[in-house]
C-alpha cells in the first residue's frame, strides 16, 4: 500500500508514500480511502491528518499509469475526494514541498488545510492540453476568489503557499505552519476536532462582482495567446461556471470539458511531448545509477558563434570555463561579444549587473594549451574541417588530465574518426548544440562506437545542469537532426521545380505551426552551409536526385540576411523576408531548362511533402540504432527545429494522422514523375507499423 496509517494519540496520520512525488497511484488512493474508513470504524479517533513523505504532499496523477487501466481504476481521485468529505471526523491536510494538481484537488477536498511555507501550490493540467479533472476548476476558485483561481489554472505556474496565504479573504490555507508541519498540523487537528459541522469548500459561495464583462475579458486575452490550444479557453469555461452553476452541476461540466479535452489532438501531443521528454533521459544499457566523472572546470576551444555561446551555459550554471584560441584577436573578439550578450541582458532588466560580473569573473583566457591541464572537460568548437580536428584532438591528448572528457561540437563530421585522434577514444564524445547556443533548448549528445558509458552519463547530467534537453545520437553522417533535414530541404527543392515559389512553401509551412519556412529559415542560417554540404554528399552519391535551385542561388551569392540577400530580399539593416523578383525569375528559368511546365501546389501537399521527409528519414534512424525511440526524435524537433508543438514533432505527428495513411499518401507523391521515387520508398520501419495496424509511439 503506497500510503501508511498510523495513530498519533486520537489522531490518525495517513502518510502519501509513493517516491518520487507521492503521485495519486492506485495504491495510494486505495491506501486513503482505506485509512479513512478505518479512522471512521475507530471510536478512539477524533481527526484525521492527511501528509506525503518525502520531498513533497503530492505531485498529482502518477504519469507511470498514464493510459494503463490502472488510472481509471476505483477509487480514482473523484471517488478518494467524496469520502473525504464524507468522513464524519475532521480531516487536515498537512501539505508541505509540492502540492500540485490531483494533490491539490486532494487536499480541497479535506475539511481544513495547513501548509508549510515555500510549497509550491499549482494546478498544471493546462499544460498536458487538459483541464483539472477533480474539482480543481470548482473549488479553487471558492478558496482563492474567480481571479486568482482563474490566473493559475489558465498559466499552470506555481505559486508560494505563503504568498497565496497573504491573498485576502483567501479559505485555502486555514495556517501556515513555521517549523515542524507534523508538530503544527496535529495541534491544529486538536484545535478542530470537536468543530461540527465540518465545513466543506463546495459549501461556500464564490462570485465576481462583474461576472459578465470580467470573463469575456478572461476569453479575449486567454483566446489571443493560445492560438494552438483549446484547454485554456476551457478553463475560462470551466471557472466561470464554478459562478454560475451549483457545485454538482459545475463538477459535471468540468468532468465532460476534461473528457473532450483528452481526446484532441493537441493534448495528445502535449502529453506525448511531457513524456518523451522524460524519456530522453532513458538509455537502456547506462543506468541511471551509472558514476558521473566531476566535471567542475570546462575549457572551450574556439571562440567563434558556438564556443563563445557554449561557454555562455556553463557560466550560467556556476561552471568556470577557460577558453583557448589560436589568436588574441580572437579571444577579444569572443570575449566581447559575450560580454555584449551579458549586457543586452542587463538592460532588458533580465539579468542583475552583480550576476554579469560573477559570471564573466568565472572566464578566462589562453593561447596555450598548456593551461588547460586542469579542466575536466573539453569541448571542442573550431572549424568544421576534418584536419583542423585532427591538429586540436592530438593537443588535448596530449595535455589533458587522465580521465577529462574530450568533446566535439562537430555537426557534420564522424565522431569515431575524431576519437581515434587520440589514444583515449573511451572519452571522446561528441556534444552537438545548435545556435544560438546559449539560447536553444537542444544538446545532441553524440555517442562514439566506444565511448564511456560514465562519459555518455556525465554528459547527459552535465546537459540537464545547463538546462538543455538533450537527446542521445548515435554517429551517423548529420546526426538526428540535420540528417533529417537534409530530406526536408530535398523536398521543398523539388517543389519549388514543380510550380512553388519560397514565400507560397514557406506560407504553409508556418500555417502547420513550424516556427519559420524552409526558405526563411535557410536564408537565416545562411544557404552556403546547405551548398557546402551538397558538394560533398553529391560527390559521394552522383546519381541521388536534387533540385539545383539552391545551387543557383548560391552562385548568385544570395546566402541570406548576412549577405542582404538569400531566398528573399532583405532591406538594410532589417529581417523582414521580401519576396524576390531575382528569384522568381532564376526559378521560372531554371523550370525552362528541365522542361517543366509549373501546377498549382496545395498546401496540403507542401506540408505532407516535408513532414513525411522527416517522418521517414526519422523511421531509418530509429531502424538502425541512431535514436533510442521514436519520441527522441519529436524531441529534437520540437526543441531544436521549431517544429509545432501541438503537433508533437513529426513522428507523433505522423501516429495522429495513421501510419497507414502516411504510407498511402507516400505511394502517392512516389508516382510523381519529377519526384523521386526512391525517396518516397517507406522505411522498412515505417511500412513494418503500417501494415500491423500500429504506431510509432
Ligand atoms: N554555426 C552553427 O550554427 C553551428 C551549429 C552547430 C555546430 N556547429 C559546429 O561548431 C563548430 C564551430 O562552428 P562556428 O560556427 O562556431 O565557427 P566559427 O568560425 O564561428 O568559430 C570557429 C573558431 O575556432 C577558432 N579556431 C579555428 N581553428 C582553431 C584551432 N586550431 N585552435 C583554436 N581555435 C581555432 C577560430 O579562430 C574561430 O574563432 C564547427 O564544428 C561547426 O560545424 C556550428
Amino acid at each position: 500500500m503506497s500510503a501508511t496509517y498510523e495513530l498519533r494519540g486520537n489522531v490518525a496520520v495517513i502518510t502519501m508514500n509513493n517516491p518520487p512525488v507521492n503521485g495519486l497511484g492506485h495504491e495510494t488512493r486505495l491506501g486513503l480511502t482505506n485509512g479513512v474508513e478505518r479512522a471512521q470504524a475507530d471510536a478512539a479517533v477524533k481527526a484525521i491528518v492527511i501528509t506525503g513523505a518525502g520531498k513533497a504532499f503530492s505531485g498529482g496523477a502518477d504519469i507511470r499509469e498514464f493510459g494503463t487501466p490502472k488510472a481509471l481504476a476505483e477509487p480514482n481521485l473523484l471517488s478518494v475526494i467524496l469520502a473525504l468529505e464524507a468522513s464524519s471526523k475532521p480531516v487536515v491536510a498537512a501539505i508541505h514541498s509540492v502540492c500540485m494538481g490531483g494533490g491539490l484537488e486532494l487536499a480541497l477536498g479535506c475539511h481544513y488545510r495547513v501548509a508549510s511555507p515555500g510549497t509550491q501550490v499549482a494546478l498544471p493540467e493546462v499544460k498536458i492540453g487538459l483541464i483539472p479533472g477533480a474539482g480543481g476548476t470548482q473549488r479553487l476558485p471558492r478558496v482563492l476568489g474567480v481571479e486568482t483561481a482563474l490566473n493559475m489554472i489558465v498559466s499552470g505556474e506555481a505559486v508560494k503557499s505563503e504568498v497565496l496565504a497573504q491573498l485576502p479573504g483567501q479559505r485555502l490555507f486555514h495556517k501556515i505552519i513555521e517549523g515542524d508541519l507534523m508538530v503544527g498540523a496535529l495541534a491544529y487537528a486538536a484545535e478542530v476536532a470537536d468543530v461540527r459541522p465540518l465545513p466543506l469548500v463546495r459549501d461556500l459561495k464564490v462570485s465576481h462582482p462583474s461576472a459578465d464583462a470580467y470573463f469575456q475579458f478572461a476569453r479575449n486575452m486567454v483566446g489571443g495567446m493560445s492560438k494552438n490550444f483549446p484547454a485554456p479557453l476551457k478553463c475560462v469555461d470551466a471557472v466561470a461556471a464554478s459562478t454560475r452553476l451549483k457545485f454538482d452541476d459545475g463538477m459535471k461540466l468540468e468532468r465532460e470539458l476534461f473528457t473532450a479535452l483528452m481526446f484532441t489532438p493537441e493534448s495528445r501531443a502535449l502529453r506525448h511531448a511531457f513524456m518523451a521528454e522524460r524519456a530522453t533521459t532513458k538509455i537502456p544499457d547506462v543506468p541511471a545509477d551509472t558514476p558521473v566523472r566531476a566535471v567542475n572546470k570546462l575549457a572551450v576551444i574556439g571562440a567563434g558563434t558556438m564556443g563563445g555561446g557554449i561557454a555562455m551555459n556553463f557560466l550560467n550554471a556556476g561552471v568556470p570555463v577557460v577558453i583557448l584560441e589560436m589568436k588574441q584577436e580572437a579571444l577579444d573578439k569572443g570575449l566581447a561579444i559575450i560580454r555584449k550578450n551579458y549586457e543586452a541582458q542587463v538592460k532588458k532588466g533580465k539579468l542583475k549587473q552583480d550576476k554579469l560580473d560573477a559570471r564573466m569573473a568565472l572566464l578566462s583566457t589562453t593561447l596555450d594549451y598548456a593551461d588547460l591541464k586542469d579542466a575536466d572537460m573539453v569541448i571542442e568548437a573550431v572549424f568544421e574541417d576534418m584536419a583542423v580536428k585532427e591538429k586540436v584532438f592530438q593537443a588535448l591528448d596530449a595535455v589533458m588530465k587522465p580521465g577529462a572528457i574530450l568533446a566535439s561540437n562537430t555537426s557534420t563530421l564522424d565522431v569515431n574518426k575524431i576519437a581515434a585522434f587520440t589514444k583515449r577514444p573511451q572519452d571522446v564524445i561528441g556534444t552537438h548544440f545548435f545556435s544560438p547556443a546559449n539560447v536553444m533548448k537542444l544538446l545532441e549528445v553524440v555517442r562514439g562506437e566506444k565511448t564511456a558509458k560514465d562519459v555518455l552519463a556525465t554528459v547527459m547530467q552535465l546537459g540537464k545542469k545547463i538546462k538543455k534537453t538533450c537527446v542521445v545520437s548515435g554517429v551517423c553522417d548529420g546526426f538526428i537532426g540535420n540528417r533529417m533535414i537534409e530530406q526536408y530541404s530535398r523536398q521543398a527543392g523539388f517543389l519549388l521545380e514543380e510550380g512553388c515559389t519560397p514565400a507560397q512553401v514557406d506560407k504553409a509551412m508556418e500555417k502547420f505551426g513550424m516556427a519559420m519556412g524552409p526558405f526563411r529559415m535557410g536564408d537565416l542560417a545562411g544557404n552556403d552551409v546547405g551548398w557546402y554540404i551538397r558538394k560533398r554528399r553529391y560527390l559521394e552519391k552522383p546519381n541521388l536526385r536534387y533540385s539545383k535551385t539552391a545551387d543557383l542561388l548560391c552562385e548568385l551569392g544570395r546566402f541570406g540576411q548576412k549577405t542582404g540577400a538569400g531566398w528573399y530580399d532583405y532591406a538594410p539593416g532589417k529581417r523582414d523576408a521580401i519576396p524576390s523578383k531575382v528569384v522568381t525569375d532564376m526559378i521560372e528559368a531554371h523550370r525552362k531548362t528541365l522542361g517543366i511546365t509549373p501546377r498549382k501546389i496545395s498546401d496540403d501537399e507542401i506540408v505532407h511533402r516535408l513532414v513525411y521527409a522527416l517522418v521517414n528519414e526519422g523511421a531509418k534512424i530509429v531502424d538502425e540504432g541512431i535514436a533510442l525511440r521514436a519520441s527522441d526524435i519529436d524531441m529534437v524537433y520540437l526543441t531544436g527545429y521549431g517544429f509545432p508543438l501541438h503537433r508533437g514533432g513529426p513522428m507523433c505527428y505522423a501516429d495522429t494522422v495513421g501510419l497507414f495513411n502516411v504510407v498511402a499518401t507516400m505511394k502517392r507523391f512516389a508516382a510523381n514523375p519529377l519526384d523521386d521515387r526512391e525517396f518516397w520508398q517507406p522505411a522498412p520501419l515505417l511500412a513494418r507499423l503500417a501494415a500491423e495496424g500500429r504506431t510509432f509511439s
